[in-house]
C-alpha cells in the first residue's frame, strides 16, 4: 500500500523548516566573512538587490513547482514536462543533495567538536591566533576527531529524518529555531556591549565601495543561491508538503527576511567581539575556528559564549542538513516506493560514506588531487559552482518558458487571490525577473563559477557591461511582452 503523503501542520511549521533549512553554515560562516572581505555595507547592499530580485523569485518558483505537483524534483519535472531533460535536471537536484550533504556534515561536525572543546577547556590556551589556528589543524588532521564528528552529526541529521515530515522535520525546526533566534539574540547583545564594539560596528556598516567589482557581484548571487537553498530541489520538496492553501509569496518573503536577518545578525555579533577583543577581521574561512576561539579565550566568561555560539552553529547546520536528506529520501519514497525509515537509513549511510573522503581530505588524503583538488573541494566545487546555479538557471527557465505561464499564474493565485487582486503589478514584476533577469544573470555567475567567464577575454569590469546588457534586455523586452 502507497503511503499517505505527509503535509505540514501548519504555514508557521513550512515557514520554520524552510528557514532552517535557509539558515544554516551559509549565514553563520560564510557570511560574515564575505561580507568583511568585500567592502562590508556595500556588499551587504548588493546582496540584498541580489536576494531581493533573483532569490526572491526564484524560491516562489521552486515552491510553487514543489506544491503544484507534491512530488519530489524528479517526479514535479516528470509531472509537469516528462522530457527526459527536465526529468535530468530534477536528477541533478538529488545528486546535489548528495553531494552537498556528504561535505556538509564534515564542517558542522567541527562544531560539534568545537562544543567538546570548549567544555574540555581548550579555549583557556590560546592567547593568540597563531594557536588557535595550530589547534585547529591539529583537530582535523586527527583522523577519529574528525570522521567521528562527522559521523555524529551524519546520526543527528538521520535521526530527525528517519522521524518524519511533522514529527522530525517539523517539529525539530519548531525548537531548533526559536532556540537559535535566542542564542543568536543573546550573542548580539554580548557583542554590542562589549567596549570597542563600535569599532566592529563601523567595519560591518561603512560601505567600503572601492572593493565592489564585477566579481563581488558575483560573490553575492552565487552566496543568495546557497544561502536561501536554491537550485537543488530542497525548496521544491520542502513545498510538496504545503497544501493549495497556502499563500506562497508571503511564504516565500517570510524565509528569505529571516534568512537575511539572521546573517546580518551573526555579522554583528561575531565582528564587535573580533574588534572588541583586537583581533584580525579579514581572516577568510578561519573567522570561526581560528579567530572566534581567540575571540572567547580573551573574553570574561567566555567559555559560556563559545559554548552558545558553536551550539548555534550545530543547530543551524542541522536544520539545514535535514533538508539536504529529505530531498534524496522524498525521492526514494515518491518514485522508487521505498519506506521512508529504509531510504533515510540507506542514503543516510550512502552520503556518510561518501562525506569520509571529503573528512580525510583534511589529513590524510590532503595530498590525494582530483582534476587538481582534493575530494573536499572538488564535491564543494561541483555542488555549490556547478549544480546549483545550473539548477537555479534551469528551475527558472521551466517556471518562466516551459511550463506555460499561464498554468504557473493559475497555480500561484491559490492561496494568494488577495495579491493578485491587490498588488497585479507585483506579479508583473516576478514574471519579468523570472523570466528575463533571473536566467540571465544566472548564467553570468554560472559561466564565472565554471571559470570561462574570465577565460573568454572577460576582466571583471566586463560583468559591469555584461549587467547593464542584462538589464537593457530586460527592459526592451518587458516593453515588447506589453
Ligand atoms: N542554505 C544552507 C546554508 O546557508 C545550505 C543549503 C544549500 C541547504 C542547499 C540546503 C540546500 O548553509
Amino acid at each position: 500500500m502507497i503511503e499517505q503523503r505527509e503535509h505540514w501542520g501548519s504555514k508557521a511549521g513550512f515557514i520554520l523548516a524552510a528557514a532552517g533549512s535557509a539558515i544554516g553554515l551559509g549565514n553563520i560562516w560564510k557570511f560574515p566573512y564575505i561580507a568583511g572581505e568585500n567592502g562590508g555595507a556595500a556588499f551587504i547592499f548588493i546582496y540584498l538587490i541580489c536576494i531581493a530580485l533573483i532569490g526572491l523569485p526564484v524560491l516562489i518558483a521552486e515552491i510553487l513547482l514543489g506544491r503544484t505537483t507534491q512530488r519530489n524534483p524528479v517526479g514535479a519535472f516528470k509531472k509537469l514536462s516528462g522530457k527526459p531533460f527536465w526529468v535530468t535536471v530534477g536528477s541533478m537536484g538529488v545528486l546535489a543533495g548528495f553531494i552537498i550533504l556528504s561535505f556538509y556534515t564534515v564542517i558542522a561536525g567541527w562544531s560539534i567538536g568545537y562544543i567538546i572543546e570548549a567544555l574540555k577547556g581548550s579555549f583557556s590556551l590560546f592567547s593568540d591566533p597563531s594557536i588557535a589556528s595550530s589547534y585547529f589543524d591539529e583537530r582535523v588532521s586527527d583522523v577519529s576527531w574528525i570522521v567521528g564528528y562527522h559521523t555524529l552529526f551524519s546520526i543527528l541529521t538521520m535521526l530527525v529524518v528517519y522521524a518524519g515530515v511533522n514529527k522530525g522535520i517539523e517539529k525539530g525546526s519548531k525548537i531548533m529555531m526559536p532556540v537559535l533566534f535566542f542564542l543568536l539574540v543573546l550573542l548580539v547583545i554580548r557583542g554590542v556591549t562589549l567596549p570597542g564594539a563600535d569599532k566592529g560596528l563601523a567595519f560591518l556598516w561603512s560601505p567600503d565601495w572601492s572593493k565592489i567589482s564585477g566579481q563581488s557581484v558575483l560573490i553575492a548571487l552565487g552566496h543568495a543561491f546557497f544561502t536561501i537553498s536554491l537550485g537543488m530541489g530542497a525548496m521544491m520538496t520542502y513545498g510538496s508538503y504545503l497544501s493549495q492553501k497556502d499563500h506562497i509569496p508571503s511564504a516565500a518573503i517570510q524565509i528569505v527576511f529571516l534568512d537575511t536577518l539572521i546573517a546580518l545578525l551573526a555579522g554583528v555579533a561575531i565582528f564587535t567581539a573580533v574588534f572588541a577583543m583586537g583581533q584580525d577581521p579579514a581572516s577568510g574561512p578561519g573567522l570561526i575556528f581560528a579567530t572566534l576561539p581567540v575571540v572567547f579565550a580573551k573574553m570574561p566568561g567566555g567559555v559560556i559564549w563559545a559554548l552558545l555560539f558553536f551550539l548555534l552553529l550545530t543547530l543551524a547546520a542541522l536544520t539545514s542538513a535535514i533538508s539536504l536528506l529529505e530531498v534524496v529520501v522524498a525521492y526514494f519514497v515518491d518514485e522508487r516506493k521505498w519506506k521512508r525509515h529504509k531510504a533515510v537509513l540507506i542514503f543516510g549511510f550512502v552520503t556518510f560514506l561518501i562525506g569520509v573522503p571529503s573528512a580525510l581530505s583534511f589529513n590524510i588524503m590532503s595530498d590525494v588531487h582530483f582534476f587538481g583538488k582534493t575530494w573536499f573541494d572538488n564535491a564543494d566545487y561541483l555542488a555549490s559552482n556547478i549544480l546549483l546555479p545550473g539548477g537555479g538557471l534551469f528551475i527558472s527557465i521551466f517556471v518562466g518558458w516551459i511550463w506555460g505561464f499561464d498554468k504557473v499564474l493559475t497555480e500561484l493565485k491559490k492561496g494568494s487571490e488577495s495579491l493578485f487582486d491587490n498588488y497585479p503589478l507585483v506579479i508583473k514584476a516576478w514574471k519579468i525577473f523570472l523570466k528575463y533577469l533571473s536566467p540571465v544573470m544566472i548564467l553570468i555567475v554560472f559561466l564565472h563559477s565554471v571559470g570561462l567567464l574570465e577565460s573568454a577575454m572577460l576582466q571583471f569590469r566586463t560583468s559591469w557591461v555584461m549587467i547593464s546588457l542584462a538589464l537593457t534586455a530586460v527592459y526592451l523586452l518587458s516593453k515588447r511582452s506589453k
